[in-house]
């Protein structure tokens, strides 16, 4: 039902704007600033597409849609609580994925790469790929849509993670070729992939310590990493060679624990890439040059 005395949409997206900018908040979980994140608030409640007709922007509020909004405006400003998880959608890659708490909010840079196709960074068109760690499955998944005739496993070690990942392979039609695997790191992966992606958890516990209340709404298992944020990413690449065709690749993303790792591994070829979207931290290894690193990665 509509209210005559209402706010039209337009008003709506700068009253909710100007009340995140006023709320002193944390942006980084899909966006980066106030209008943006009203935006997304506001438009996804409502069902409006992004690139909304002027027309839209003009249409009230009912008075129901108006005490939705307000009441999860004021979880995101008294909890802290992310916008796509209020309300239960993330965009990565052009493409919206359910989340909830049981996974990390996709943000990765990773992203760009695949709009790409990864472009130079491949040999050949991938015919298998891994994408560990996978959480909402959202990178392997887009990866899946940019390349039409792979095969996708999504492998974490959280079940919970997984059966968010399932609902996310469903929502994109692509059942026949992904696939969703409860696994320890590579435990219970089979070889070998042409192409491994990977968002590991990278963060230590003294960083996790001082992270913005946003981030206590993540799964402290998509963040947390021992050895100062190492431990992780240091066994994948333990294991990767094993798992990767002879001129496979992996793309992995250790964030801003890119100079700790540069830093215990300096004589390792990391390709380290740049974004035009910003990130950083996200690197290029062959299978051959993970087996010619066994020895120092042994260590
Ligand atoms: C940083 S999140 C990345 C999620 C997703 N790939 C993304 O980019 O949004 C890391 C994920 O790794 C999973 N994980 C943590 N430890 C793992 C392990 N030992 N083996 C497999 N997955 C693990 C977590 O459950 C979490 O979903």
């Amino acid at each position: 039902m509509s209210n005559s005395k209402a706010e039209t949409v337009a008003q709506c997206v700068s009253r909710v704007s100007e009340q995140l900018e006023a709320a002193d908040l944390f942006y980084g979980h899909g966006t980066d600033n106030p209008w943006d994140e009203a935006v997304y608030l506001v438009f996804t409640v409502l069902g409006i597409p992004f690139d909304a007709e002027q027309a839209q922007m003009s249409q009230a509020l009912s008075t129901a849609q108006s005490a939705t909004l307000d009441a999860l405006l004021s979880r995101r400003i008294e909890q802290r609580v992310p916008v796509a998880y209020l309300v239960q959608e993330a965009w990565f890659a052009g493409l919206p994925f359910k989340v909830d708490e049981r996974v990390l909010i996709p943000r990765s840079p990773l992203a760009e790469l695949i709009a790409q196709r990864f472009e130079t960074l491949l040999p050949a068109v991938p015919q298998r790929i891994l994408d560990l760690c996978t959480g909402s499955g959202c990178i392997g998944i887009a990866t899946a849509l940019a390349f039409e005739q792979a095969r996708v496993d999504l492998a974490d070690i959280s079940s919970h993670a997984l059966s968010l990942a399932r609902d996310n392979i469903v929502r994109h039609g692509v059942e026949a070729r992904v696939r969703a695997i409860e696994s320890d790191l590579f435990a219970g992966l089979e070889g070998p992939y042409s192409l491994i992606l990977c968002n590991p958890p990278y963060v230590s516990q003294s960083e996790i310590d001082d992270l913005p209340p946003e981030y206590a709404h993540e799964p402290v298992l998509g963040l947390y990493s021992d050895e100062e944020g190492l431990a992780i990413p240091l066994q994948i690449l333990r294991q990767a060679a094993d798992y990767l065709s002879e001129d496979g690749v992996l793309i992995m993303e250790v964030g801003y624990s890119h100079e700790a790792l540069s830093a215990r591994l300096p004589a390792m070829p990391f390709l380290w890439l740049g974004f035009d979207n910003g990130g950083e931290g996200i690197f290029v290894l062959t299978a051959q040059q993970l087996r010619d690193a066994e020895a120092m990665l042994a260590l």
